[in-house]
């Protein structure tokens, strides 16, 4: 028997094998001491044999081998280029396990195939990164290989995935566990809006803050294919990989992207804070981290395309009066670019918009105090355009493929391509000040490809190292490329196209199981939502972005004396807590009103926290439920207030405390019975601040 542990003091992993066979995961949960006897946990998860069963149980390895019978999805399937299936036993050739990290190295010497899996836990945000890498020693198709493969727990009922469409990203599903295939295959070429590469399987009884939960992230951008099943005979298996039957040419070495794995024993939020802190803290590379996340100002649904320089300074002095800190120049500013009909990739300037460049309207916003950022959609390729006339090849797919947008993909595995929105970004960049660039990516592609997203990869990591001052917002018509692989690149994710605040306020809840609130950027849209039609006060628009990386996106000549005061009020607020809030985590509260969507952000110390306690819907019962807050110390006692009782409403008529000021409370009346907050209208925020003394 072989087996190997990963600990991090609060979870263990456990790996054996049987001789030298592929191992099984045969232990991912709460830490195990340092005593445990290896032997005897392999003997105690070994399985019986009964009537209508092979004579043994095929193993649930790291990558299940139809060569063994094993009866579920196996973790590769590979061929022969003509077409033979191999079905390949691979052997123990070493292992190397220490310091939080194994490295297994597996062969099948008759198909001449090398299996490589790799697990390392992260000490400090407790997630596990494992991929997997198959060589081979002549040319194979490879149609599927998951990363080292999970099992999942049999005491849960449920799992839960994310799903999605423009406008209406991050929407939860719970599906319970069945014998079969729960399979989510995304093949549209981007991470998508529909199918998150996210997983929580969480425990019976599991909820935001209490019971165990096991989650899983898949960091491509290229889209991913999930299988979680329940094998006939009871066992349940999770794999990630990328989409299958994209690339199947012929080749050497096949990888998967890392798989992201976290496991909490405090509900979902255990697994969701590791997934947040990994992000910030280890996924996305800051360029000037010790630089607060500036507040800002985009102008997509203030103008459109219709860019008038004299118009553009405006808005920008208003809204840099109301306390912006960046400038976003979105699409619009180049070539012939009225609608979205034409002009991409054509990246200069349009002269007839801006006679002098563009610089005038920089020095203005660098005048006003703000940076300046700029839109672009570099894999993308307008029919009408001066490029696609020059270069029709360069179109990625199908000549007769139907458009989207009105447009096409460029063919990112093309390095003239990738050169020439090198040069054309970098022009723009070298000729101007300006240290933000929003990144679009509009369509889903014709077909799907995975060298498109890895010669995206390439092309970003290009201008990263170019310019490493210049920061990247990830946007595909909002949150349609979002996943670990591209925030190895970017500093910001649009998550939506949706900036009606009450959509927002429970897609980035859900966000919430993955990002951290410093890259999920969050603005103040009009007061008729442009992609709702609904009319929010300003007050919950303002609020709702203040929970995020907080920005305006809207005409600000809209805005009347009091919700300009309104909202400078909000933004100052935001401002003087960003610090904290954007280095802490974001708790999701468990609601006793289904109305309620609540959450806490809480200090990297513990010192402070600030609740946002949004009201979706009118809720059924008369009397605002007691909103239980989560993880503070017990014995402490916190100074509480509402930063925002003066939005209270003539129809909550009660004398309550919490309207007169602040409050001192243990952290276990808070966390126990919880606080109990005025009534409120639908479409409205309270925001509970506490600190210890
Ligand atoms: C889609 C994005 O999500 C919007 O925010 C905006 O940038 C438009 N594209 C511009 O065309």
């Amino acid at each position: 028997m072989h087996a190997w542990r990963l600990d991090d003091g609060h979870q263990t992993v456990v790996l054996a094998a049987r001789g030298n066979r592929l191992p099984e995961v045969m232990y991912w949960g709460a830490a195990l001491p340092a005593s445990e006897d290896l032997g005897a946990l392999v003997d105690a998860s070994g399985h019986d044999v009964t009537g209508g069963m092979l004579d043994e149980n095929p193993d649930l390895s790291i990558c299940p081998e139809t060569a063994r019978t094993f009866p579920g999805q196996p973790g590769l399937i590979a061929h022969a280029v003509d077409g033979t299936p191999i079905h390949g036993t691979l052997l123990l050739v070493s292992a190397d396990a220490e310091g939080g990290r194994i490295g297994l190295t597996y062969r099948d010497d008759a198909n001449g195939m090398t299996y490589i899996a790799e697990l390392a836990v992260d000490s400090a945000t407790r997630v596990i990164t494992a991929s997997a890498t198959l060589r081979s020693d002549k040319p194979i198709r490879v149609l599927w290989l998951a990363a080292p493969v999970m099992p999942a727990a049999q005491h849960s009922d449920e799992m839960i995935d994310v799903s999605g469409r423009w406008c209406g990203e991050f929407q939860l599903n719970r599906t319970p566990w069945i014998p079969g295939i729960r399979l989510r295959e995304n093949r549209t070429g981007r991470s998508g809006h529909e199918h998150f590469p996210g997983l929580f399987v969480p425990a019976r009884g599991t909820t935001n803050t209490q019971g165990e939960a096991w989650a899983f992230h898949y960091g491509w951008s290229g889209g991913h294919r999930m299988v979680a099943e329940e094998l006939p005979d009871g066992r349940r298996q999770v794999q990630f990989g990328h989409a299958t039957g994209i690339d199947s040419r012929p080749g050497l070495e096949f990888a998967t992207a890392p798989l992201y794995l976290a496991y909490s024993r405090t509900g979902l939020n255990g697994c969701a804070v590791s997934f947040q802190r990994h992000v910030r803290d280890h996924v996305v590379t800051w360029p000037r981290p010790e630089r607060p996340r500036p507040l800002h100002y985009n102008c997509w649904e203030a103008v459109y395309f219709d860019h008038k320089p004299e118009v553009l300074k405006d808005i920008a002095g208003r809204a840099a009066r109301l306390g912006a800190e960046r400038f976003v120049l979105d699409d619009g500013w180049f070539d012939a670019r009225n609608d979205d009909t034409s002009s991409i990739p054509d990246w200069d300037v349009d002269r007839r918009k801006f006679p002098d460049g563009l610089d005038p309207l920089i020095e203005h916003v660098h005048g006003l105090g703000m940076t300046f950022g700029i839109w672009f959609e570099p894999e993308m390729i307008n029919p009408d355009s001066g490029v696609y006339r020059k270069h029709p090849d360069w179109a990625f797919g199908p000549g007769d493929q139907i458009l989207g947008r009105q447009q096409m993909a460029l063919d990112m595995s093309n390095t003239a391509v990738r050169e020439h929105a090198f040069a054309k970004i970098a022009a723009i960049l070298r000729a101007h000040d300006i240290d933000y660039i929003k990144w679009d990516h509009n369509r889903v592609l014709p077909v799907p490809d995975h060298a498109q997203a890895e010669g995206t990869h390439v092309l970003m990591g290009q201008l990263r190292e170019a310019f490493p001052d210049v920061e990247i917002e990830t946007c595909a018509s909002g949150g349609g490329r979002l996943d670990l692989g591209i925030l190895s690149h970017t500093q910001r994710a649009w998550l939506s196209d949706s900036n009606d605040a009450l959509e927002r306020l429970s897609m980035q809840h859900n966000a919430a199981l993955f990002l951290p609130a410093a890259v999920t950027g969050s603005h103040v849209g009009p007061r008729v939502s442009h992609t709702s039609g609904r009319n929010l006060d300003i007050r919950f628009r303002a609020w709702v972005a203040a929970s995020r990386h907080m920005g305006i996106e809207m005409d600000p000549r809209e805005l009347t004396e009091g919700e300009t005061e309104v909202l400078a009020k909000v933004i100052a607020w935001w401002k003087s807590n960003r610090g904290w809030m954007m280095q802490g985590d974001i708790l999701r509260l468990d609601s006793a009103d289904p109305a309620i969507i609540a959450e806490m952000h809480i200090a990297a110390d513990r010192s402070r926290f600030a609740a946002f306690i949004g009201k979706s819907a009118t809720s059924a019962q008369i009397l605002p439920r007691p909103i239980r807050l989560a993880e503070l110390d017990p014995n402490a006692s916190y100074r509480v207030e509402l930063a925002n009782r003066d939005d209270a409403v003539r129809l909550s008529r009660g004398n309550m405390a919490l309207k007169n000021g602040p409050l001192m409370l243990s952290g276990r009346f808070l966390v126990s019975k919880g606080l109990t907050l005025p009534w409120s209208y639908p479409a409205s925020l309270w925001v509970i601040e506490g600190s210890l003394p």
